[in-house]
C-alpha cells in the first residue's frame, strides 16, 4: 500500500527583483502540472524573502521533488523542518497564495519562519489559515 508523507521546508528565495513575479508564476505553473502528474499536493508561500512549502505525497515522489528543489537556483539554504506520515491530505488541491493571508495567519507564519519550528502541526495550521483567509 502506498503511504503518504507530509513535509514542510523553508528556503531563502534568490529571485531576481525585477523578474520575481514572473519567476513565481513559472514555479506555480510547473508545479501545478508536475504535482498533478505525480500526486503531490500542498501549499507554497513567500514571506519576507523566505519560501515555505508544505508538500504531501508518497515518500518516493517527495524525495524526487526534494532532489529537484535542491538543484533549483531560484532558492537556497533549504531546511526540511518537519516530516511525518499522514493518513489524510490537509491540502487536497495544490495551491499558492494568490490572495493575501489575513493578519493573524501572516503573523503566525512569520513567527514560525523566525523560529523554524520543527512542529509540523503548527505549520499545517498556519498554512491552512493563510489559505482559507
Ligand atoms: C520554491 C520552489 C518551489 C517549487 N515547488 C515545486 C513543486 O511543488 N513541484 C515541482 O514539480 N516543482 C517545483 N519547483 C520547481 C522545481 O525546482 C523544478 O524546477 C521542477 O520540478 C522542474 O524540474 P526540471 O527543470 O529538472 O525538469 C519549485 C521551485 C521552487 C524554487
Amino acid at each position: 500500500m502506498n503511504t503518504l508523507d507530509q513535509l514542510v521546508y523553508c528556503s531563502r528565495a534568490r529571485l531576481n527583483q525585477e523578474q520575481a513575479d514572473e519567476q513565481i508564476a513559472d514555479i506555480v505553473h510547473v508545479s501545478t502540472f508536475r504535482n498533478a502528474r505525480v500526486g503531490i499536493t500542498g501549499a507554497l508561500t513567500l514571506r519576507g524573502g523566505a519560501f515555505v512549502q508544505l508538500l504531501e505525497g508518497t515518500p518516493t515522489e517527495l524525495d524526487i521533488l526534494m532532489l529537484h528543489l535542491h538543484f533549483d537556483e531560484r532558492h537556497e539554504d533549504i531546511v526540511v523542518l518537519a516530516r511525518e506520515q499522514i493518513t489524510r491530505r490537509a491540502f487536497p488541491i495544490w495551491g499558492m497564495t494568490a490572495s493575501r493571508p489575513d493578519q493573524r495567519a501572516a503573523r503566525d507564519l512569520d513567527r514560525l519562519i523566525a523560529e523554524r519550528s520543527p512542529r509540523l502541526e503548527s505549520w499545517r495550521q498556519a498554512m491552512s489559515a493563510a489559505f482559507t483567509a
